[in-house]
């Protein structure tokens, strides 16, 4: 659910967009974060935990507990709570571990 109206803040909806969850779409509003977005579509589990493998969700909402990361535009480990919806944007849970490139020195 969408707060269009805040008896304090007033109108705070702005122009719509549609994301992509899993690959279904959602309406979303610009200036909204990607977990706002998501919390007000239902959508409430961003991914699992890393060790116990345990449902995660908004937790600080700030950017602190990295409890909200989501692959955003294929960018893994992004903190949701702090980045902004676009057009298109392609949204799925964080499932595991990201893939870490690195070099290997080959002497
Ligand atoms: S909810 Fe804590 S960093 Fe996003």
């Amino acid at each position: 659910m969408h707060i269009e109206k805040h008896p304090v803040l007033g109108r705070q909806l702005h122009k719509p967009v549609t994301i992509y969850f899993n690959d279904q779409p959602y309406q979303a509003y610009t200036q909204q974060s990607v977990a706002a977005a998501l919390m007000a579509n239902g959508i409430k589990k961003l991914g699992v935990s890393r060790k116990l493998v345990q449902s995660r969700g908004l937790f600080c909402s700030r950017g602190r507990c990295c409890s909200c990361y989501m692959t955003i535009d294929g960018e893994d480990h992004v903190r949701s709570c702090l980045t902004e919806v676009e057009e298109g944007m392609r949204i799925y849970p964080n499932m595991d571990d990201p893939e870490v490139r690195r070099e290997i020195d080959e002497d």
